[in-house]
């Protein structure tokens, strides 16, 4: 499990100190999808970011499997970044490394106890016929494929996606998510997906974070979307989607 306790954080910009991530607290169950959404600047990379203590709160703490991470340095540190995969909007391929290489990269910075073999993740993801090829002649969801590869070849216990479809069209997204939703199934991992596109919400996560400048506004059970304890209007937008679009 992944729980928020109270997390705030700040950051100064031209108007002084502003909270980033205001007083948040939720947990995410082990093998959940659960995504965060919200307004650019609401805070959602922030708050992911923590999990992996790549941020650091101000207050609160973040505790994963019992471990409050803020506790966590040098090797123990490691073993819970290693733990963790990780996939972007822009897919931080390597553009001189060929597919099958790019894929191999972690494995190359940290040793892993269990890494799925390479073939095997390759046709995992669907890209068999494509693993000599480079970044600049793949499409833009064969690249996300390879930043998925990237992720599960570790056999991380969590996945971070930050934007991982905004990037690519309506046709596309829907292949992505259903890979990701596959990779759940067969990894058993807990996912956690930042995104302001309410249709991968709904194709994919069990339950949604509404984040607003930095507040948690509501919690969306995605099979079940009602409203709860805001009167917000964007709140109100992803409601009205999630339920008729
Ligand atoms: N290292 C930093 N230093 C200063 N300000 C920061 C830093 N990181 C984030 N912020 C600010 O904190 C706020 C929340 O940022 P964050 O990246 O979490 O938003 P987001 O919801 O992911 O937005 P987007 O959808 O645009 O990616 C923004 O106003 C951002 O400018
Ligand atoms: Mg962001």
């Amino acid at each position: 499990m992944i729980a928020f306790n109270n997390v705030t954080k700040s950051f100064v910009d031209k108007d002084g100190d502003f909270k980033a991530v205001d007083n948040v607290s939720l947990s995410v169950k082990s093998e959940e999808i659960f995504g965060i959404i919200g307004e650019s600047g609401a805070g959602k990379s922030t708050l992911m970011r923590f999990i992996n203590a790549l941020e650091k709160p101000d207050a609160g703490q973040i505790v994963v499997d019992d471990i409050d991470v803020a506790t966590l340095g040098g090797r123990r540190l490691r073993t819970h970044q290693k733990n963790i995969g990780m996939i972007f909007q822009q897919f931080n391929l390597l553009s001189n490394k060929t597919v099958e290489d790019n894929i191999k990269v972690p494995l190359e910075l940290h040793r892993y106890n269990h890494p799925l073999p390479l073939d095997e993740v390759i046709k995992f993801v669907g890209l068999d016929d494509k693993r000599s090829s480079f970044p600049a002649e793949l499409s833009g969801g064969q690249k996300q494929r390879v930043g998925i590869a990237r992720a599960l070849v570790t056999r991380p216990e969590i996945l971070l996606c930050d934007e991982p479809t905004s990037a690519l069209d309506e046709k596309t997204t829907e292949e992505i998510t259903d890979v990701l939703r596959r990779a759940q199934m067969e990894f058993g991992m807990t996912v956690i997906i930042v995104t302001h596109e309410l249709n991968v919400i709904k194709q994919l996560c069990d339950r949604a974070a509404v984040l607003e400048k930095g507040k948690l506004i509501d919690i969306i059970d995605v099979e079940q979307p009602t409203r709860m304890n805001s009167e917000q209007s964007y709140y109100d937008r992803i409601l009205a989607v999630l339920k008729n679009g």
